[in-house]
């Protein structure tokens, strides 16, 4: 007798529970947002970034790249220690391929240790001055180019965070 009183309590307890909440409950946890794609492409000129970007380049990459960060001539080929030279980061090369993450992990890392000549700028820069950095090399993007990287961009932080 005892067993049928809760049996029944507990069926109680599940219809007495307002159907909205059970609703919710089989709702999946985490909705998975449509990717935006026809958001117009908004380009970060902010100045103070700009002029700091500007002095942080002088200072840590013009060397190689170039004072526009027009890189050396010939890039595409590799000097006489068999590696790359610097390439150009001003819309001309392929630096415009790749997305935040990429262009950031390359900067902090440097390609040493996949047989290139960039050094690493982790212990050197912090991650605002590399943001700093990337739009001085981005302001020099002609507006097409700039488009396509953004795109890129949007779609690989889309893979990331979904
Ligand atoms: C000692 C020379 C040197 C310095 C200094 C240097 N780089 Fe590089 N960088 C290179 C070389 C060489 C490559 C080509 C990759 C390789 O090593 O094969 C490269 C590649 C890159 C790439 C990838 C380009 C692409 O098109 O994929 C980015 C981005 C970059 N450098 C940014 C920077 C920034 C920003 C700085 C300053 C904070 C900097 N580099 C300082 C030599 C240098």
């Amino acid at each position: 007798m005892k067993h049928v009183v809760v049996i029944m309590l507990a069926s109680f307890v599940l219809v007495a529970c307002d159907p909205p909440d059970v609703v919710k409950l089989l709702k999946p946890v985490k909705e998975v947002e449509p990717i935006k794609k026809s958001e117009p492409v908004k380009r970060n000129l902010n100045p103070e970034q700009l002029s700091r970007g500007a002095v942080l380049f002088q200072k840590n990459c013009a060397e190689c790249h170039g004072a526009q960060g027009q890189g050396v001539d010939n890039w595409q080929k590799r000097g006489a220690d068999g590696k790359f030279p610097a390439p150009p980061l001003n819309g001309l090369g392929h630096t415009w391929h790749h997305p935040t993450v990429v262009l950031k992990y390359t900067i902090n890392n440097g390609t040493g240790k996949i047989g290139g000549n960039m050094p690493a700028f982790a212990a050197k820069l912090t991650d605002n001055q590399i943001d700093d950095i990337l739009i001085f090399i981005q302001e020099k993007w002609p507006a097409p180019i700039y488009e396509a990287w953004y795109r890129t961009n949007e779609r690989a932080h889309n893979k990331t965070t979904k």
